[in-house]
């Protein structure tokens, strides 16, 4: 059924439920939002100016709200921290907070707004939502008082946690969802006990939700496409751009292919702190992406996606643990990529047959450059260990990545241009784990949709030449069963990471929230 014909629907609705409840595709939007920060945001504020700030983003998201509904949106994804902003203390949010009741209780706070005490954020988005008619995904701050009975309440007598909530096109709350994996900084919000696997249905598909730094851990985002089965990811982020393999955009649609499922990413827009990226991806290909450095302002993003997006099920290790290796010791070197020490070797020639093994992880590479320019270096990388950062992480990585300068030890450094494209390339790897994200990254932060696809054993492969030049071709596994394992490498490397540890720090607060 068509989108039209939905809409037709939604106007004699007496007449369509049961075909409505079985939408082929759908229309997404996401907003990627320059956000309003309050001025300080270390000591707290009084609820009026809360609530002031708060109106002043609400009022430029209600602009993108009222702007996707009348494109056709079925649901619109707002980013997190969208409405107050980031960086505060425990005390400092507590002003931005409003009890935000479990769905069960079927509120419309539209048209009860006094019925769960003072709610006015919560308010305004459920008549957005109504008035326009469309699903809105927002990103707010929950409170919940707790007491001594409770071992684990806080000494403040609350809980504080960053929450996700969706309206539905009636205005009524159908999903809340308290973010799992806080980021490092995030020391303003809780954790929940226990991880929330929150899902609903819609006419267009089963959602699931979560949070920015959540992506990277198995509970809850693999749970809700593994056991919950969810067609569509709802996903608000502040994400910070960390390359070669995390930048917004690239890590995301890698998500999404990876996992098999659509994927709303909605990111807030801060350039020059790198935060920028927002998408709309389906397992086979980017839909719509969004990623600018140069403007201060705001982008909605809007496309139609499959409501049931089918992808078949790949053996990442099948074609790699099929062809015999062909061992280049000598040739290779170490490198750094974002605080984890990858085995490289470097693609000497215009065209080559590669391997390259660290632990349990054989990566090989078959490419063939359009020209072998002598001012760029390119180097296929295995990294197969623990990330322990700002998060402790068991990752697999088979790249192909452009150095950032001819100088070997810049192999993995963060580098955002290139000029050789790529006439072909096949990346694959004998992976210990059936969650791998495969992403390609071109040249001033691009994806390359519809340029590439993965076999069903395991093989990445480009189907034309790439569109412009590659800064890396990337098989990002994690095996998340080994992230509990503790064992902090004792070699040489530990001293200089801390001392990387102390400069990055401030830089590693803004990441991932
Ligand atoms: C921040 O302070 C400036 C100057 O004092 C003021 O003009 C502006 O409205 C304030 N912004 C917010 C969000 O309070
Ligand atoms: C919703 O629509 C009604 C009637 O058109 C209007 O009075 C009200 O201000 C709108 N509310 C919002 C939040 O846009
Ligand atoms: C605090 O503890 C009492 C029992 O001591 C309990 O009845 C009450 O519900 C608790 N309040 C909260 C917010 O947990
Ligand atoms: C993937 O392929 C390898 C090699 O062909 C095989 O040993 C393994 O059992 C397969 N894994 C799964 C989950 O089918
Ligand atoms: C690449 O090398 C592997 C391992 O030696 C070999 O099995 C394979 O046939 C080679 N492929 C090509 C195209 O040369
Ligand atoms: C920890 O590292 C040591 C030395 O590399 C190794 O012998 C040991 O097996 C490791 N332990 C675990 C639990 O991986």
């Amino acid at each position: 059924m068509s989108t039209s014909q939905w809409l037709a629907c939604a106007a004699f609705s007496v007449f369509c439920v049961s075909q409505a409840s079985s939408l082929d595709t759908f229309v997404a939007a996401v907003y990627e939002h320059a956000v309003i920060q309050p001025n300080v945001s270390q000591s707290p504020v009084s609820h009026k100016e809360a609530l002031a700030l708060m109106n002043q983003n609400l009022d430029v998201l209600e602009g993108a709200i009222t702007a996707a509904a009348k494109q056709g949106a079925h649901i619109i994804v707002t980013p997190e921290d969208a409405i107050y902003g980031m960086r505060f203390s425990r005390d400092a949010i507590y002003p931005y907070l409003e009890d935000i009741p479990d769905p069960q209780v079927n509120w419309i706070p539209c048209n009860d707004p006094d019925r769960f005490g003072y709610t006015p954020v919560q308010e305004r988005l459920s008549c957005l939502a109504k008035n326009s008619s469309i699903y809105v995904v927002a990103n707010i701050g929950d409170k919940k008082p707790c007491n001594a009975s409770d071992l684990q309440c806080p000494p403040d007598g609350r809980y504080q946690y960053n929450t996700d909530v969706v309206f539905d096109s009636e205005g009524k709350l159908i999903a809340r969802y308290h973010k799992q994996n806080l980021f490092m900084s995030e020391e303003q919000f809780d954790a929940p006990k226990e991880p929330e696997f929150v899902t609903f249905n819609t006419p267009f598909g089963k959602f699931g939700i979560f949070t920015c730094f959540d992506i990277l851990f198995h509970d809850p985002a693999v749970a809700l496409v593994r056991d919950f089965q969810v067609d569509t990811i709802l996903f608000p982020t502040a994400w910070m751009d960390v390359l070669p393999h995390l930048t917004a955009i690239g890590f995301h649609s890698a998500w999404a292919m990876g996992m098999g499922v659509n994927f709303l990413a909605s990111n807030i827009h801060q350039p020059l702190q790198r935060m920028t990226g927002s998408g709309i991806y389906a397992p086979d290909s980017p839909r719509a992406f969004h990623y600018d450095r140069k403007t201060q302002e705001g982008k909605l993003l809007i496309s139609q996606l499959d409501s049931h997006p089918h992808h078949p099920a790949v053996n990442w290790s099948s074609y790699a643990s099929s062809i015999e290796v062909m061992s280049m010791r000598n040739q290779e070197f170490k490198s750094i990529a974002f605080f984890d020490e990858f085995t490289f070797v470097e693609l000497k020639g215009i065209t080559g047959n590669y391997t390259v093994c660290q632990k349990d992880l054989c990566c090989h590479l078959r490419y063939q450059m359009a020209e072998k320019r002598v001012d760029e270096t390119y180097a296929l990388g295995a990294f197969d260990g623990l990330h322990t950062v700002e998060g402790q992480y068991h990752l697999q990585i088979c790249t192909l990545l452009k150095c950032k300068t001819t100088d070997l030890h810049t192999c993995g450094s963060s580098v955002d241009t290139a000029s050789t494209k790529f006439a072909m390339f096949s990346l694959s790897g004998t992976f210990g784990t059936q969650y791998v994200f495969p992403e390609v990254l071109l040249s001033e932060v691009k994806l390359a949709p519809g340029e590439f696809q993965v076999s069903s054993d395991g093989r990445l492969f480009s189907l034309e030449p790439t569109s412009g030049p590659v800064l890396t071709v990337t098989l990002f596994g994690r095996v998340y069963e080994k992230d509990g394992v503790t064992n902090v490498s004792s070699d040489s490397r530990t001293h200089s990471l801390l001392i990387m540890l102390i400069i990055m720090t401030p830089i590693m607060h803004a990441l991932f929230l």
